[in-house]
Formats: C-alpha cells, sequence, structure tokens
C-alpha cells in the first residue's frame, strides 16, 4: 500500500450563524495516499469545500471545529501554530480555487504575484536547517501523534460503550447496578489501556527527542558553517576583484572589473537567499510549465489581461511555487467553458504525475471524475455516504445517492441529464435524523428515518453507509439507467 500523506479522522464542523448552529461537516475521514488523486464529489453544499479549508486552515470565523482531527505528517493540523506549521515546510499543501479572479490581485501584475508567493520562502539557510532536521522532526511527531490517536480511539469506544450502557439500562435495581460495574471495569480497562500505551509511546517519544535535539544541534552547526565559508569566499574574491578595479588602466577594463563585482555579490545573495533576478527565473519557468505561452510579455500583465482558462494557469502556477506535496483543487473548472476545462484538466494530471503530487480534487460532476479519480469519496449532507476506488464508484456502486449522481451525469452523445436528482439538500442547521438522503430516496426504508446507518464493507476499498446493505433489507437493484450506462461503458472499454 502507498504511503499515506494525510488522514482526516472524524472531522466535525459546525458554524455559528443567526439561524442556529448549521452542521456543515458530520464525522468525515478518509486517508489520501502518495500520488494518488481522490475526488470528493457531491452537490452544492455537501460540505466539500469546508472540508477542504479545515485541511488549508483557512476556514471563516465562525467555524466551529467540534471534533476530529487532520494529521500531516505527524502533526494535527487543526493544533498546530502558524509558525510550527512553517517549521515542517518545504513539504506542504497548496490549493487552487475555483474562481481564479478572488484568487489573484487585480491591480498587481501577474510576474510580481507569482515572485512574492517564492519571496516569502526566500530564506535558503532556514530552508537547509529545516531539511537538515525534518526526518528525525517528523519522526518524533508522528510517536507523539500514534499515541494520542490510539488513546483517542480507545476512548472513544469507551464513550460509546458507556452511552450504549446507559441507553439500555434495564428497570430492575440489579441490571442498573450490573451496568454500572461494567461501566467501571471498563473504565478501569481504558485507564490501564492509557496508561500502558504511554508508557510503551513515551520511551520512543524520549528517545527520539534526544536524537532530534542532537540533529538539532548538529543542522545549527552545519549551517552556520556553511554561511562563514560562503562568507569568506565572498570577502576573498570581492578583495581580489577590488584590487583588478583599482588596478584598472582602461575604462573597458574598469567596467569588466565593475561588472564582475555586481555578479558577485548577486552570486552571494543567492547562496543565502532567494534574489529577486532567481525568483524571475524560476517564475518563467513555471509559467512555461503550466503552458503560458511567452512568459517573457505575460510576467508583466495584469490578470484582466488574461483568459479565464490561463488565469487559472496563473492560479496554478502560484501554487506551485512553494512545491507543495499535496494539491487540494476545489472545482477549478466550474468557471470554465468545457474545451477550456478539459485542458486545465489535463494540466492537473500531466502536473501531478511529473511532480509526484497527492491530490484532493473536488468537483459536483462526475464526468469530471472519470477524467481524474484514482479513488472517490461521495458526500451529501456533510457526510461520506460512499467510498471506493474509481471503478468500484463508477463500476459497483451502492448507495442511492450515488446512483442519483450518476443518473444525473449529462450523456456523452445527447448531453442531456437523463435523470434530475429529485428534491433538494436538507437544511443543515436542521438535519434530518437516520439517513439525510431517505426523504430524496424513493429506496428509502422505514429505518432510514430512524437510524443512521453504518458503513457497510464491500471489499478493503469500497464503503457505504445505507440500510440497503444490511442483510435483513430487500434486495434493491440499482437504477435502470445506471445499470444500462456502465453495461455500455464497460463494453466498449473491451472493445
Ligand atoms: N462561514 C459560513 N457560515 C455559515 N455556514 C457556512 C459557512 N461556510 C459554509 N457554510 C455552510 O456549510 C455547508 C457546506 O458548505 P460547503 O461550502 O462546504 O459546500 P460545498 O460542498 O463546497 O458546495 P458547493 O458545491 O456549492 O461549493 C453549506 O450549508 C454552507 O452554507
Ligand atoms: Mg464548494
Amino acid at each position: 500500500m502507498a504511503e499515506k500523506v494525510l488522514s482526516v479522522n472524524n472531522l466535525v464542523i459546525n458554524f455559528k450563524t443567526d439561524n442556529g448552529i448549521l452542521k456543515a461537516v458530520r464525522d468525515v475521514s478518509f486517508d489520501l495516499y502518495k500520488g494518488e488523486t481522490l475526488c470528493i464529489v457531491g452537490e452544492s453544499g455537501s460540505g466539500k469545500s469546508v472540508t477542504s479549508k479545515a485541511i488549508m486552515g483557512i476556514l471563516a470565523n465562525n467555524a466551529i471545529i467540534a471534533g476530529g482531527n487532520i494529521i500531516y505528517r505527524g502533526e494535527n493540523l487543526l493544533e498546530v501554530s502558524e509558525e510550527e506549521f512553517y517549521k515542517i515546510r518545504g513539504h506542504k499543501i497548496g490549493m487552487i480555487f475555483q474562481d481564479p479572479l478572488s484568487s489573484l490581485n487585480p491591480i498587481v501584475r501577474i510576474g510580481k504575484q507569482i515572485t512574492e508567493a517564492m519571496l516569502l520562502n526566500a530564506d535558503k539557510l532556514r530552508l537547509m536547517y529545516n531539511d537538515l532536521i525534518s526526518d528525525d522532526l517528523i519522526r518524533y511527531k508522528n510517536t507523539l501523534a500514534k499515541m494520542n490517536i490510539a488513546i483517542d480511539t480507545e476512548r472513544k469506544k469507551l464513550d460509546a460503550f458507556i452511552a450504549e450502557t446507559k441507553a439500555a439500562e434495564g428497570q430492575t435495581k440489579e441490571q442498573t447496578a450490573a451496568a454500572k460495574a461494567l461501566i467501571r471495569q471498563k473504565k478501569a480497562e481504558f485507564k490501564q489501556f492509557e496508561q500502558q500505551t504511554r508508557a510503551q509511546y513515551e520511551g520512543k517519544a524520549r528517545e527520539y527527542k534526544e536524537i532530534l535535539n542532537q540533529t538539532e544541534k548538529k543542522a545549527k552547526e552545519q549551517v552556520a558553517e556553511y554561511k562563514a565559508q560562503v562568507t569568506s569566499e565572498h570577502k576573498a574574491k570581492m578583495a581580489e576583484l577590488k584590487q583588478k578595479l583599482t588596478k584598472a588602466a582602461t575604462a573597458e577594463e574598469k567596467a569588466e572589473a565593475a561588472r564582475l563585482i555586481a555578479q558577485e555579490k548577486d552570486e552571494f545573495d543567492n547562496k543565502l537567499s532567494i534574489t529577486k533576478a532567481e525568483a524571475k527565473r524560476r517564475a518563467l519557468a513555471i509559467m512555461k510549465e503550466v503552458g503560458i505561452p511567452e512568459p517573457e510579455r505575460r510576467f508583466n500583465q495584469y490578470p484582466f489581461e488574461f483568459s479565464g482558462g490561463m488565469r487559472q494557469r496563473i492560479v496554478i502556477a502560484i501554487a506551485l511555487t512553494a512545491s507543495p506535496e499535496i494539491l487540494i483543487c476545489d472545482e477549478p473548472t466550474t468557471a470554465l467553458d468545457v474545451t477550456i476545462q478539459a485542458q486545465i484538466l489535463e494540466l492537473i494530471n500531466r502536473i501531478k504525475q511529473e511532480r509526484q503530487l497527492s491530490c484532493i480534487f473536488i468537483t459536483h460532476d462526475l464526468g469530471v471524475v472519470a477524467n481524474m479519480a484514482d479513488r472517490v469519496a461521495v458526500m451529501y449532507a456533510g457526510k461520506i455516504v460512499e467510498y471506493g476506488t474509481a471503478d468500484e464508484i463508477f463500476y459497483d456502486p451502492r448507495h442511492p445517492y450515488t446512483w442519483a449522481l450518476l443518473s444525473s451525469i449529462p450523456d456523452v452523445d445527447s448531453k442531456e441529464k437523463l435523470e434530475a436528482i429529485p428534491g433538494t439538500p436538507p437544511n443543515m442547521i436542521y438535519p434530518p435524523k437516520g439517513d439525510a438522503f431517505a426523504v430524496r430516496s424513493k429506496y428509502a426504508m422505514n429505518i432510514d428515518f430512524e437510524e443512521e446507518p453504518p458503513y457497510f464493507k464491500l471489499s478493503d476499498t469500497h464503503y457505504a453507509a445505507t440500510w440497503l446493505l444490511d442483510e435483513r433489507a430487500p434486495k434493491v437493484e440499482m437504477p435502470k439507467i445506471v445499470s444500462e450506462r456502465i453495461k455500455i461503458s464497460l463494453g466498449e472499454e473491451s472493445k
């Protein structure tokens, strides 16, 4: 199995609004593996953007993170301070939004916007230091995170057990006493587990911390040594060049010496930080990488001088300046017309491959998903209702909401929507009881209005939260439109 680069666990996000608490994200969990594209798909308001904003740490002020964690390189991103986040920089998360205009400053030239993003991370000595300590730092933080997650998971199990036992408490005194005793026992077991786990991990964590301290010390020395060496070389060179300048007899010799001095200064600066000249060189290279023709000329233009597709390329270029490891794309092509959309999708796919990025791709369009996804998470009313590999979701969908989405993809030939999803998404201030999709689903059973369905496992990679998968449920076939389409596309594939 590929390396896990990001892990979202039981994320719960609410918003304070004038009308009450809006439940935008309700217990969302998913992993992102290295090099893959995970598509999150769902109707408007299902919580896709809120989830991605939580990962980026850019939630609106009225957001309340009511539970869960987002683990990246051993850190819970919901807890790290800005400064701490920068310590792990170099391995980062970039984001591309739906509307390129809103992510660009209309009155600043494109070139400046790209280089500014680079100059933010211009301190090469700092980068060097971070690189030197990064492995040990991550190993140490990982150990602590693993410990906290292990304990957290057990604690949640305990809480669930207590809630269940209390709910099921019998009428008789004996039964109540027995339940209480059981809870006491479970609590004691948890305490013991917590102590053991702490002991087990804290030993390792101490050991790793010690190693980290050593590494930090060494890294500091190494960086200082590098700086000293570069500086002394520079001084020697400058002395030599200055002498050359004083000795210069002719105007040409003088000019040549002056040029060499300027060059040496520039090179010296470059060794310590990214200079404006280097930033420009890199910006032009990235502009070329994202397919902007004539980058030298375009460098000095303003956003309004670019077409929508070109603007989105610029936004992608800016996201790439930080050399991210994860790229989150939130409906990056919704505002573009179809041909341009295809080009941008192709560009994102290409960059992802070339740079070995892991990608979270958000869209409401299953047609786009088909072009992008390795795996798919289908979101409805703040929950993931089904997830699986792209093949599992397209050829073996199980949740009625996934069926509805699949039925509503425009047909390739007629471009018509075959079947619109009836009804509208629920008001998330009062999310429905049970399966939130039930009111819109012709397959709904009584239990769907009462109790939330758990995830039923269909394969190691495929899960769906619908009571239809319960063994007591009647056997239900997916809608004809969906099965027909699957048949057609499978037929086409084997041709
Ligand atoms: N700052 C906020 N205050 C109150 N409610 C919010 C806020 N931001 C988002 N919401 C609500 O949270 C829910 C999820 O919104 P989100 O933006 O994640 O939807 P989405 O799936 O990205 O939809 P779309 O496809 O329209 O972009 C919606 O009901 C939305 O109205
Ligand atoms: Mg959105």
